[in-house]
């Protein structure tokens, strides 16, 4: 069984489809802890409901960043966790933390990057218009949503949408995604050649998404 530990600053719907994909057995792991530096995250409720360890970790209180990674590895290490889940973490991780779990800290973005880094993926894509857009589980650098690619989930997005239409989209193949990527890990399917992941059996994709459709 896989010791995971969760970093989330907020609702908590991706760590939850992580409960719930162990809870189903999809998944051979176990939560070791929740950490969050926002006290206010509904994930913490998540976390309570589901028996899981949390510990609140605010930036503010740590003198600098640097000591505030070194902090959260410090505490992941102590519970044996092997692989870190960032799961609506709303920071960019630092050195310590990455250097603590090389290619072993996994985020999941709310766009096909490289497009749209950074804070509020699903609305950088409907201010530009893009038709297609999507989501993104990679492994963490040192840059800003820039590690590795893992899997990715395409959507169409419409000349209407709003940034919450787009978002709960988006979020639907989030919930499906990053079970899939943190299986792919447990399982050991993973490898890292530069920028590349290399995925040991897996079936390549077939579908085209046109948006819009060809009529
Ligand atoms: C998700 O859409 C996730 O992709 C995004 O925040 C949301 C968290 O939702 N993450 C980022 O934007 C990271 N830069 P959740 O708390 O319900 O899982």
């Amino acid at each position: 069984m896989t010791k995971l530990g969760v970093l989330a600053s907020g609702r908590g719907s991706n760590f939850q489809s992580i409960i719930d994909s162990i809870k189903s057995g999809y998944l051979d792991a176990r939560v070791e802890i929740l950490i969050t530096d926002n006290p206010d995250a509904y994930a913490i409720e998540r976390a309570k409901n589901n028996g899981i360890p949390f510990l609140i970790m605010k930036p503010g209180d740590y003198p600098d960043k640097d000591v505030y990674y070194s902090a959260i590895a410090g505490a992941l290490k102590e519970r044996g966790v092997e692989l870190v889940i960032l799961a609506g973490f709303m920071r960019v991780v630092k050195k310590p933390l990455i250097d603590a779990y090389p290619m072993r800290i996994m985020n999941i973005h709310p766009a096909l990057l490289p497009s749209f880094p950074g804070l509020h993926g699903q609305k950088q894509a409907v201010d530009y218009g893009v038709k297609i857009s999507g989501c993104t589980v990679h492994f963490v650098d040192e840059g800003v949503d820039t590690g590795p690619i893992i899997i990715q989930a395409a959507v169409p997005a419409y000349h209407d949408d709003t940034e919450e239409s787009l978002a709960e989209r988006i979020l639907k193949e989030e919930h499906r995604i990053f079970p899939y990527a943190i299986k792919l890990f447990i399982q050991g399917r993973l490898r890292v050649e530069g920028r590349k992941v290399i995925i040991s059996g897996q079936k390549k994709a077939d579908s085209i998404l046109i948006n819009p459709p060809i009529l």
